[in-house]
């Protein structure tokens, strides 16, 4: 049942609202054909992007590599597009101040629940973001694109993909302790594994996306819908629109616990560690469907290596294998036992169709 604040969408907007699926939140406009070949209309926009977007470092400043465009044969739908190296642009990180009424991040959203955690309806933000005013301008690339994926430019974060509710599912399962810990959604997306966390005491949690666009319009709103910044406890949806809009001008204390963080990750690490508030490395880091394009594992190894604390646990979910970018469960554990920093393992598997893992991460050297 959906709810809305400062309902402000037409008629024939709110009849094309996504419906929930089993397990996956879909980017409806992002579904289609994968044009995969890096084409010249692409490399127009993304020449643009490199004059336009000044926080955008482009290849040969950033290091992460792109894999050769392969045809898409996903089994779920999921669409890839991945840019010649010399293409893709990679996004110097920032971190998102919270407004003071953040109220209005929830302005002209739609709010529905899974499995008890409020997040807002993507399609109805993708509907408010194809004006072209938001600088990044990643909904009308996507679906120009038809991919949910563009190397560099788009990373994803739009969507729910199916292992956050894996994630979910297992840290749920197993009573993870969130209780004064200090935690990190990477590759956050709408953030439901950092507000799971939340909502189970953690003392901090720090939200990473790659793009600033979801943080602004997915992250921030799902986030201040489960802290009561909409109203009540409850995020304000049970409450009469009227009352609704009079509560402003408030940060809600759970928000206080949070930071919102845009940008690459080796981008993102170097921000964290040399920023002046002083960093107490993450107790936990969880990230769902990270690991799909092998040419990041580099900057994801050296990231979560520099910001986990010595005895934390990293979570992670993926499917098996992604195809058309080539990253997968197996190929990221190789590269991690090369690397030779942490020890994995398996500790769920989802045999459904193409399998989908839950895999523990910790320093060799942790207890
Ligand atoms: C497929 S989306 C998954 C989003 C979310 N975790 C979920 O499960 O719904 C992958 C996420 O990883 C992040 N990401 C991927 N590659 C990245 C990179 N090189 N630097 C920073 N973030 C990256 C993006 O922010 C993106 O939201």
């Amino acid at each position: 049942m959906p709810f809305q604040f400062n309902f402000s969408i037409e008629e024939n907007a709110e009849n094309e609202l996504e419906t929930l699926g089993d397990t996956a939140l879909q980017l409806g406009s992002a579904q289609g054909s994968l044009n995969a070949d890096g084409s010249t209309e692409k490399s127009k926009e993304v020449s643009a992007e490199r004059v336009v977007h000044q926080e955008s470092l482009c290849a040969g400043e950033a290091t992460p590599k792109t894999a050769d465009p392969v045809a898409n044969h996903s089994p779920d739908k999921s669409q890839f597009q991945v840019l010649p190296k010399e293409q893709a642009c990679f996004k110097v990180a920032k971190e998102h101040s919270i407004p003071e009424d953040v109220s209005k991040v929830l302005e002209n959203k739609v709010i529905e629940v899974v499995q008890g955690l409020y997040y807002v309806n993507i399609s109805v933000v993708e509907m408010n973001l194809t004006d072209g005013s938001h600088e990044e301008d990643i909904v009308s690339k996507s679906i120009s694109s038809h991919s949910d994926l563009i190397t560099g430019i788009y990373e994803g974060g739009l969507k729910i993909w199916e292992c956050t509710f894996d994630l979910i599912d297992y840290l749920s399962e197993t009573e993870i302790q969130f209780i004064n810990k200090t935690v990190l959604d990477l590759g956050c997306g709408a953030g439901l594994l950092g507000i799971l966390a939340l909502k189970g005491k953690a003392e901090k949690v720090h939200f990473q996306d790659y793009n600033s666009t979801v943080i602004d319009e997915i992250t921030l709103p799902n986030v201040v819908a489960n802290c009561g910044g909409g109203g009540g406890d409850d995020g304000g949806i049970s409450e009469p629109p009227s009352k609704r809009q009079k509560k402003t001008d408030f940060i809600p204390a759970l928000m206080s616990k949070c930071r919102f963080f845009s940008g690459e990750w080796t981008e993102f690490s170097q921000l964290m560690l040399s920023s002046n508030k002083s960093l107490s490395k993450y107790d936990l880091i969880l990230t769902s469907e990270t690991i799909y394009n092998p040419e990041y594992y580099s900057a994801l190894h050296d990231t979560v290596s520099k910001l986990l604390n010595k005895n934390g646990r990293i979570y992670l979910a993926s499917k098996v294998h992604y195809f058309g970018v080539g990253g997968g469960v197996h190929i990221f554990e190789k590269f991690i036992e090369e690397r030779n920093v942490f020890r994995t393992r398996t500790v769920k598997v989802i045999d459904e169709g193409l399998a989908r893992y839950i895999i523990e991460m910790a320093f060799k050297s942790s207890i």
